[in-house]
């Protein structure tokens, strides 16, 4: 038995060797996974970088298989959905999967921002970091609006035309870059086709190279952690970081047991509540698109209701369209609005404690504003609290360099 064993892992590592050889196996694995020393103190809003990854990958895999049954024409789509809930093996917990990871990637991603709010891992040496993250954010969004129109119900369609017309209120390009988008005077068969391309192909493309340069970018300099503390600076005499440890096996095992959980929770959602109250799924996007009939009330998915928010409560359509995409990108200046020479929230003054507090609360309450329909006191509550989520970028540099910080430990102290 035991030289059966012996036969088996001598034959195991000559194979590894050989590879080895040929290809920086080792090197890689130890580079990125059993000698990249983390922080031994990560807690539980390091989970979410991870959650993203799987969620990626839920989304890629399930896509493939919605798109063996997937027709994306103006006259097959609808029904071609339909048929892979009702007649496709699994079908209806392929597409289920796919629709709750497209909420599920949202909420991960706007929990993973929210942890480098926290600790400030977006200051320096992290900026290329923060800045492949927003564009994997901006990225993410497009991927969204874009698959969003392939089932071609009423709110696809209405959402898509909305949207689109948006470019419109640009001066000079405007009409031009709108009908550039569509394809047609009107969101129609030529539209659904090239956001299904861009679906598809393009923006998952442009995801997955991000994601790399994420990573990259993330080891070039080391994570951060919930202390803001450079484990980098304080090495032993093998040049480790001595409050570092290796992510694995121990980050490996952690995030499996995290994926483990989030996992029960996602599937909780895919079997019990997929359409989550219309939250998920939009109640009108079960009526087949109708171009001659335009839906009572137009909203967004939850996601982009925030910035919906922003966009309706500018009077003007230019001025919203400008204050909707400034909302979007601001946060890619968050490197060089914040003068603190501290990052984690644990070390700042309270000036910054309110500051985050309120911005989160204004995040929240336009979310939910973006969702209703508008009235004259939803309008100035929108105003109001755009004026809140604006004053948390623009006020950062004055109220950060006059901070009562706190002083920094040298060392992780959990
Ligand atoms: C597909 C989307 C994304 C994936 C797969 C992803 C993946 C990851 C992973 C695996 C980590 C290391 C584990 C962790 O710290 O949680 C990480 C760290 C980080 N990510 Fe992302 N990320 C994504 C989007 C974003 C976005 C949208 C931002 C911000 C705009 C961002 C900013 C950061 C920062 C600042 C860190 C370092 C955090 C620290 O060390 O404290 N990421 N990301």
């Amino acid at each position: 038995m035991a030289n059966i064993e012996k036969n088996i892992i001598d034959g195991l590592t000559g194979l590894r060797d050989w590879v080895d050889d040929r290809f920086p196996l080792m090197q890689n694995w130890n580079e990125h996974l059993a000698k990249y020393y983390a922080p031994k103190n990560f807690n539980f809003w390091y989970y979410f970088g991870s959650f993203a990854l799987l969620v990626f990958a839920i989304q890629i895999l399930t896509g493939i298989w919605l798109t063996m049954n997937y027709k994306p024409s103006a006259a097959d789509a609808f029904a071609s959905v339909e048929y892979i809930m009702r007649d496709v093996s699994w079908g209806w917990f392929i597409r289920y999967m796919h629709s709750t990871g497209a909420s599920a990637f949202f909420i991960v991603i706007y929990l993973h921002m929210f942890r480098a709010l926290l600790y400030g891992s977006y200051k320096k040496p992290r900026e290329l970091l923060w800045l492949s993250g927003m564009g994997l954010y901006l990225v993410l969004m497009g991927e969204a609006f874009f698959g969003y129109l392939l089932p071609w119900g009423q709110m696809s369609y209405w959402g898509a035309q909305v949207i689109i017309s948006l470019f419109g209120a640009l001066p000079i390009i405007g009409d031009d870059l709108s009908l550039w988008i569509r394809g047609d005077f009107v969101v129609s068969d030529v539209t659904l086709n090239r956001f299904f391309s861009l679906h598809v192909i393009a923006f998952p493309l442009l995801i997955f190279g991000l994601i790399g340069a994420h990573i990259l970018a993330l080891h070039e300099v080391g994570s951060n952690n919930p202390d803001g503390v450079e484990i980098k600076k304080n090495k032993n005499a093998e040049g480790i970081p001595v409050d570092g440890i290796p992510f694995h096996p121990y980050y490996t095992v952690k995030d499996i047991f995290g994926a483990t959980v989030f996992l029960i929770f996602f599937f909780g959602v895919v079997f019990f509540m997929p359409e989550m109250n219309g939250y998920f799924l939009e109640h009108a996007n079960f009526v087949p698109a109708d171009p001659l009939k335009t839906p009572e009330h137009i909203a967004p998915v939850w996601y982009f209701t925030p910035f919906y928010a922003i966009l309706r409560a500018v009077p003007d359509q230019l001025g919203g369209v400008i204050a909707m995409g400034l909302a979007t990108n601001i946060f890619l200046l968050l490197p060089w609005l914040d003068r603190s020479p501290v990052k984690s929230t644990r070390y700042r003054g309270w000036n910054f404690r309110c500051a985050l507090t309120l911005f989160v609360i204004s995040f929240l309450v336009l979310g939910w504003l973006g969702m209703q329909p508008v009235t004259p006191l939803f309008t100035w509550m929108a105003r109001f609290f755009s004026l809140v989520y604006f004053a948390f970028f623009l006020l950062m540099p004055f109220y950060t360099a006059i901070d009562n910080d706190k002083s920094v430990p040298d060392r992780v102290k959990d």
